[in-house]
């Protein structure tokens, strides 16, 4: 049996299993809904999908489920994290190193960037005039205003903290859950506070000592792939998870078959965090694109997330054509346990497997004692 947990009381849910939210096309509304009428949270990734996205996607989700389900952005960068200016040169020293590229795949020259990102304020309107069940956030904080803003829109707030320090921050300005993220995890780190280098923090020694400094639930997060995985986040002090790669492979996720691919073929020495195509440290499948950015000088790497504009024409045709060696193959270190089944199915699988973990170990407990 699983022990009741106060986050799923607190998300309205039957199984504290969160699917992590993955910007970029891959938390498609049908993946979302699917999560959520199995009984767990579905996620919307939309920290890239401008104001009129945002509020289609959520309708879309709507159409398919009346569960409880979350949206998920990218929060305000702080002054540590705060984007340099990025000048002409350095765009147009950046862009000639991918241009090589560009022809491999035959794609144009690059196109003049319009901007390097959406406005979060615009974003979060959105958001807000949507009126959603969950809202989950990443790469800084909120101020205790907006997260009250949220709240009084119906909203529950997660945020997502690297270290106890930023756990507390977070905290501090009002989240209902804290999601613990792992070094193992896929994606982009979501560290706000100090060096990222520094707060790469296993799950093991992350979630104990965020649970001792915070009040409410934790989530863990990082390579959480089956029962196994659940069982020993919750024997940590969670009370609930967060999985993105495990939801990866799902037949309603919108990575293209070649992603799916590699990560289940990914050996767990395979991923690397690197800042190489966004400009900001992040766990994914060392590819072609990635080796290539590598060898290059430095400097031709531009922060977050004038990076991510430049490459941006790349990486859609990557995953238009089904290019996996140009894609950002983001992925945790336990890709090789991913499964390819329909989310429902995945989910049923998760919470049989966690009972029968917790219950062998229950038993273990008694045939010692
Ligand atoms: C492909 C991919 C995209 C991701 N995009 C986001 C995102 O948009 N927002 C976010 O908060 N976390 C994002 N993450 C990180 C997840 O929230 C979570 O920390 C991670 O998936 C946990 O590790 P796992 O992938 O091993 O389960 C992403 C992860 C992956 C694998």
């Amino acid at each position: 049996m699983w022990p009741k947990t106060d986050l799923a009381d607190l998300l309205g849910i039957d199984t504290p299993v969160l699917q992590a939210p993955m910007a970029g096309g891959i938390t498609t509304p049908e993946l979302v809904a699917a999560v959520s009428n199995a009984g767990a949270l579905g996620c919307l990734g939309c920290g890239y999908s401008t104001p009129a996205e945002i509020r289609a996607a959520i309708r879309a989700v709507r159409d398919l489920t009346d569960r409880p389900f979350c949206v998920n952005l990218m929060a305000p960068r702080g002054k540590r994290h705060a984007t340099p200016r990025v000048t002409r040169r350095r765009v147009d020293a950046a862009n000639a190193r991918l241009n090589r590229i560009r022809a491999e795949l035959g794609l144009p020259a690059p196109p003049p960037i319009r901007r390097y990102e959406e406005s979060f304020e615009d974003q979060m309107a959105a958001v807000i005039a949507e009126g959603v069940p969950a809202f989950s956030f990443t790469f800084g904080t909120l101020s205790s205003a907006a997260i009250a803003e949220l709240r009084d829109h119906g909203t529950t707030v997660l945020g997502t903290a690297t270290t106890p320090a930023e756990a507390q921050t977070i905290e501090a300005a009002g989240v209902d859950a804290v999601i613990a993220q792992g070094s193992e995890a896929g994606g982009h780190r979501a560290t706000f506070l100090g060096d990222f280098t520094d707060s790469l923090l296993g799950l093991m020694a992350l979630v104990p000592q965020v649970v001792d400094v915070v009040g409410v639930p934790v989530i863990g997060a990082g390579a959480i792939m089956d029962g196994r995985g659940i069982a020993a986040a919750l024997a940590l002090g969670a009370t609930g998870v967060q999985m993105g790669t495990a939801f990866l492979a799902c037949a309603e996720s919108g990575a293209p078959a070649a992603y799916k691919e590699l990560v289940r073929a990914a050996a767990p020495e395979d991923t690397v965090v690197t800042a190489t195509l966004t400009g900001r440290p992040a766990r994914g499948i060392r590819n072609r694109f990635i080796a290539d950015l590598e060898r290059q000088a430095e400097r031709t790497v531009l922060p977050y997330p004038a990076q991510a504009a430049v490459t941006q024409d790349i990486r859609r045709a990557a995953f238009a054509g089904n290019r996996g060696e140009y894609m950002p193959l983001w992925a945790g270190q336990a890709g090789r346990l991913c499964r390819e089944l329909p989310a429902q199915e995945l989910v049923k699988r998760l919470v049989d497997e966690t009972a029968d973990r917790l219950a062998r170990l229950t038993v273990g407990t008694e045939a010692t004692d």
